[in-house]
């Protein structure tokens, strides 16, 4: 079945032109003035503009952590995606302890198929680092799953030493993959952790404390080191404070294949929400934390300045009552993740866009054609051209949108970014070529989305 798209502007990270577009098989056919003339249904795109379906290349369903599951699984996360213009999700399967990568990825497909309402991609957490896990680095990337996270914090859980992280990134340059890097200092994160809780201070707000932007600044540099040593590109996920800012523009600028990742909590929210009253600030508690409102800038900046290539959002929320609260008397106890997923491209758009800080190409590259091409998944995923798939959003760029958790889709029950009211809304949404979300009407279905096997990275 045909499907046209008319009287739209398209938009890719380097082109803006007025072009009807015929979709077939899921794919774009062609893109041209009358080309959907004789298609069995039509988009009128009148006003609107036509962007590449965002790729969220850090989400977390259905991710069991800290006593208890992220709140959203790949049916209700995948929706709410959607529903904020996102048409591929990129997971975390994680390897356990003795555990095997082959394993970790049955675990975490099981969790998706059937489910998924959009494409979706999986990372690997490299959990466990040792002869067998190094070994299994090439059948994952034969399989699909060309990038492997590793872990600078969580000592005794998830942290690697750095000659296990050197060791990755042998393999990993070895079998052309990527490895990304959660980069805060658990050493020094964890004995303050103790001493905060030695001196009785276990509010939310010592969850950020004990997390200091040095501990992030530090860690950075660290991995920085270690992938130049390894001959490895490096990708470092969830950045949030100036000091990892710095360390990798400063790589970048010494031809480093070092990428940089932030999403839009370190852009719109600030260190102040842990000092909301009473258990409030515990919706806030993620890692790395919030910063001070001056670490924002330094990320807006880099944005723009490409020292930072993605904007992903690291969605793993949890529910504030049943959830979050199971750290009330306890900071260390509140699980660790904010949601967002449905939020990101409207944020960027608004604070991106409309403020004025970078253009539509940008815009367009930092949400869906870079992530597609540092995970291996352009031209397929993250641009408009024909052969593409008909991943696409109608974005009205003067329409208004109110986040609100009454009327969000996330299965969360609040919203960080309450009230708050943004220029650009999405109007239709297509994902292979079938229309999935129309003016705020769920037309998806859960097992619509496919597993894409991803190839290595290529620099965006
Ligand atoms: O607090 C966070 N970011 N939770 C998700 C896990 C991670 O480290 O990305
Ligand atoms: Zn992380
Ligand atoms: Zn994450």
């Amino acid at each position: 079945m045909s499907l046209g798209i008319v009287n739209g502007t398209i938009v890719t990270a380097v082109d803006g032109y007025p072009a009807d577009l015929r979709i077939e098989a899921g794919r774009i056919a062609a893109i041209g003035a009358g080309v959907a003339d004789t298609a069995a249904h039509t988009l009128d795109a009148t006003g609107l503009l036509v962007l590449p379906g965002g790729i969220d290349a850090h989400t977390h369903f259905d991710l069991p952590t800290g006593g208890t599951v992220s709140a959203d699984d790949f049916e209700t996360g995948t929706r709410a995606a959607a529903f904020g213009g996102t048409t591929t999700c990129i997971d975390f399967a994680t390897q356990s302890k003795g555990g095997t990568l082959q394993h970790a990825l049955d675990t975490w497909s099981a969790r998706a198929e059937g489910k998924a309402c959009i494409d979706y991609g999986f990372h690997m957490i490299l959990a466990d680092v040792n002869p067998g896990s190094l070994a299994e680095m090439r059948a994952m990337v034969a399989a699909g799953i060309s990038s492997f996270k590793l872990f600078m914090a969580y000592p005794g859980s998830l942290m690697s030493t750095d000659g296990e992280i050197f060791q990755a990134m042998q393999h990993a340059a070895a079998c052309s993959a990527l490895v990304q890097v959660h980069a805060e200092n658990g050493s020094v994160i964890d004995l303050m952790v103790q001493q905060a809780l030695a001196a009785n201070h276990k509010a939310p707000v010592y969850h950020a404390l004990t997390r200091p932007s040095t501990a992030e600044g530090e860690a950075t540099q660290r991995a920085i080191a270690l992938a130049e040593m390894a001959g490895a590109p490096l990708y470092v996920v969830h950045v949030s404070a100036e000091e990892a800012v710095d360390a990798i523009a400063r790589a970048r600028c010494h031809g480093g294949m070092i990428l940089g990742e932030t999403c839009p909590q370190y852009l719109f929210l600030s260190h102040d929400h842990y000092l909301d009253p009473g258990f409030e600030g515990a919706k806030y508690v993620m890692s790395p934390p919030l910063r001070p409102r001056h670490n924002a800038d330094r990320l807006w900046q880099a944005l723009q300045s490409d020292q930072l290539s993605v904007v992903a959002t690291d969605h793993c929320p949890f529910n504030f009552r049943g959830q979050k609260d199971l750290g009330r008397d306890d900071f260390t106890k509140i699980p660790n993740g904010i949601p967002g997923v449905e939020n990101r491209l409207q944020l960027l758009y608004h604070g991106g866009v409309a403020g004025k800080r970078f253009n539509l190409h940008r815009f367009v590259q930092l949400t869906a054609t870079a992530p597609a091409k540092i995970f291996g998944l352009f031209p397929r995923k993250g641009t408009i051209a024909v052969g593409s798939d008909a991943d696409l959003v109608l974005f009205d760029p003067a329409g208004r949108h109110l986040i609100s958790a009454a009327t969000h889709h996330m299965r969360v029950d609040y919203n960080p970014y309450e009230g708050l009211e943004l220029q650009g809304r999405i109007v239709q949404v297509v994902s292979r070529g079938e229309l999935i979300v129309d003016r705020g009407r769920w037309l998806g279905r859960a097992g619509h989305g496919q597993f894409l096997p991803r190839r290595s990275p290529a620099m965006p």
